[in-house]
């Protein structure tokens, strides 16, 4: 990330030498046979489609024995493709190993309870299984050696959807230990680390640590060994990927390395999986039958920016009905486009429907794609050829601009599993904690970056710490620089509650950040569902819940107190001069209104501009290239708005009213105007 002139960060859109946003779809070439592809191709080309991924689960085509390896199939659909200016993601297909593979190793996950997962559906192996890891190497470099130089194959996929090794095997038994071993160096480090004399669980002998298995009912295993698994397991996954990529790296020389990651899946470190990428992508289905992801959507196009700080890929954007037993409701006329767009607006730059066409057979029957079962080009198809055609004449403006924001909100691995391990209240998991501030930002149109603890602070106005409770030494110092030298903090309940073992500090709270926030608390009442209220400085009031923390002031000012519960007339949230900087302290959770007040007072402090009375349901971005601001707006519902935007721009895209810009149902508008 580079700072620009006003201070904002800047995440590029496009680094390629030929940058241009464009639409891509799956595509299983061993579900639809040699025939079906000369049908298919002319189809994609006419729907405007520029990129293809496949493989990602044929290992069983193409290793259809022991070492025997067949990918002329696989080879015929790339150059197909290739032939007719359409390029290729593969995938390894590790997260799929075939029933012959299973029938001669025992690779089978171990639940809590040590019984093995079985085969007949898919990610049935254990990533830290010696044979799992080999058998993973040697179909990767198997591909990597047959396609590394084929012109057309732009990019590799690593597996699919890597999460945490949920695994309880006694190879993983095995490794955890010797992870441990390594980090701590000694069993008096671990025992002293994590606290083992609670419960009598000191450790003589290695040997002696479990795994967190199964408990007897009610019982939790030591948050502190808990943690550990959980960072164990994750690097587990990041050292299988890693094991593919040197291997593409070095075959595949010019082929570019991602991963399709769940977005706001927190069963791992996907900052560590990203490393090893070129760029980001992630899987974004907006509408399951499972419910609506709602806000989750913006939020996972910025965590997936966040992972590379560039330009991102959907890899599988929803294409109509999703289901598999069940099915979600059909997606209405104009809101794939919608959602294509508005993943362009946070910084997408190519975009891949899951899937070209419905499959006939298997678990994923009903999971619609562009195509129903019966292969007819109908609505979803001429969506995204209107689509493609509008990207097409847009990326000469939009292709390699940059996502600026003065904001930005930073996230861990360590504080998502910290708040698995103890929830300690209903309504605090990290994500509900992120969109309480999120949301009202994404609704005010104000660009934000998802950011590690390791990224630069400096080109940030405002830095967002929600929750974070698991805090090193250096972290707390790189936030009290960051405040001393001008910034803005916002902090919230259950900062710095932990030392980064999971034991907790035996200093007054916010630990080791009380000096920047200037109070402490006293206590704390956790509220879960109960509601009560504050009062702000200006006399409005709110509703809270979740939690509350009594504040006492050390050197910060009261911004609003509470009204009720024994805490009545006591601080709420506090604003604290640090250095040249500020620092906030909200001691609680509140409801819409709450965060409306505690954060535009913020965003005026720091001369952060934000839209207010923007239509609910309408998206709005603003992409920067070359002196130019790009203003994106998108309908996310099914009725007509009207609006009126401040300033002069230029229409790319969309419909203009006399005074006022018409978004209809599902509607898009691209705006152009000079960077102000
Ligand atoms: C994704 C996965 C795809 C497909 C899709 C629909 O999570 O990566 O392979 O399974 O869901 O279920």
């Amino acid at each position: 990330m580079t700072e620009t002139k006003t201070g904002q960060a800047k995440q590029t859109v496009s680094k390629s030498s030929a940058p241009r946003i464009r639409v891509g779809v799956t595509y299983y070439p061993e579900h639809w046979g040699k025939a079906r592809l000369g049908i298919d191709i002319p189809l994609m080309r006419e729907a405007g489609i520029q990129i293809v991924r496949m493989g990602e689960f044929a290992w069983s085509r193409l290793e259809p024995s022991e070492g025997r390896y067949d990918f002329s199939w696989l080879e015929e659909a790339v150059n197909a493709f290739g032939q007719a200016g359409i390029s290729v993601v593969l995938g390894t297909p590790t997260a799929a190993p075939p029933a012959w593979f299973h029938q001669k190793y025992d690779v089978y996950p171990r639940d809590e309870w040590k019984r093995p997962l079985g085969f007949g559906t898919r990610l049935q192996r254990c990533l830290n299984h010696p044979v799992m890891r080999e058998s993973s190497r040697r179909i990767t470099e198997a591909m990597a050696r047959h396609f590394g130089h084929n012109p057309f194959v732009e990019a590799w996929q690593t597996d699919n959807e890597l999460t945490q090794n949920y695994c309880y095997c006694d190879y993983c038994a095995k490794a955890f230990r010797e992870w441990l071993a390594d980090k701590y160096g000694s069993l008096d480090n671990l025992n002293r680390a994590w606290g083992t004399v609670f419960w009598s669980q000191e450790y003589s002998d290695w040997e002696q640590i479990p795994l967190p298995w199964f408990a007897k009912c009610g019982m939790a295993h030591n948050p502190s060994l808990q943690l550990d698994y959980r960072r164990f397991q994750s690097d587990a996954t990041v050292t299988f990927q890693q094991e593919q990529v040197n291997i593409l790296r070095c075959l595949c020389p010019g082929q570019k390395i991602t991963h399709n990651i769940m977005g706001l899946n927190d069963s791992m470190d996907y900052f560590a999986l990203a490393a090893d990428w070129d760029f980001a992508a992630w899987d974004n289905y907006p509408i399951t039958p499972w419910g609506e992801n709602g806000m989750r959507v913006p939020l996972g196009h910025d965590v997936t920016r966040g992972m590379k700080n560039r330009a991102f890929w959907i890899m599988e954007e929803q294409a109509g009905i999703t289901g598999w037993e069940m099915m979600g409701p059909q997606t209405e006329p104009g809101q794939i486009r919608a959602w294509a767009w508005q993943a362009v607006s946070h910084g997408a730059e190519t975009i891949l429907f899951f899937r070209w066409r419905s499959c006939l057979y298997g678990t994923e029957q009903y999971w619609h794609g562009i195509l129903n079962h019966d292969g007819v080009p109908r609505r979803h198809f001429q969506e995204v050829k209107q689509l493609a055609k509008e990207f097409g004449e847009l990326s000469p403006f939009l292709s390699g601009a940059e996502v600026r924001s003065d904001v930005a909100i930073v996230h861990d691995a360590d504080q998502h599993y910290g708040y698995h391990i103890q929830p300690q209240v209903r309504g605090m998991g990290l994500w509900d904690q992120i969109l309480r501030f999120y949301t009202p930002l994404w609704r005010w149109g104000v660009n934000v970056d998802l950011v590690s603890p390791a990224a630069d602070f400096s080109p940030y106005r405002l830095v967002i710490l929600p929750g974070w409770y698991i805090l090193s030494d250096e972290f707390a110092d790189k936030v009290r620089q960051y405040v001393s030298r001008g910034g803005t903090v916002v902090m919230n309940p259950r900062t710095v509650v932990k030392n980064i073992d999971n034991v907790c500090v035996q200093i007054p709270l916010p630990g080791l950040l009380r000096d920047v926030a200037g109070i402490t608390v006293a206590e704390y009442s956790p509220m879960a569902e109960k509601v009560g209220s504050v009062q702000f400085r200006d006399q409005n009031t709110a509703s809270i819940s979740v939690w509350a923390d009594q504040l006492l002031l050390d050197t910060a000012e009261p911004f609003a107190w509470y009204r009720d519960s024994i805490y009545a007339g006591k601080p709420a949230v506090t604003c604290n001069d640090f250095g040249k900087g500020k620092a906030w302290y909200c001691g609680t959770f509140g409801d819409e209104g709450f965060y409306h007040i505690f954060l535009k007072q913020i965003l005026n402090e720091c001369g952060i501009s934000s839209w207010d009375g923007l239509p609910k349901g309408t998206s709005v971005r603003t992409l920067y290239r070359e002196g130019k601001r790009y203003t994106i707006l998108v309908n996310l519902e099914g009725q007509e708005k009207q609006l009126s935007l401040p300033g002069d721009w230029k229409m790319l895209l969309g419909e203009q009213g006399l005074n006022t810009l018409t978004l209809k149902a599902y509607g898009i508008a691209v705006l152009e105007s000079d960077r102000s």
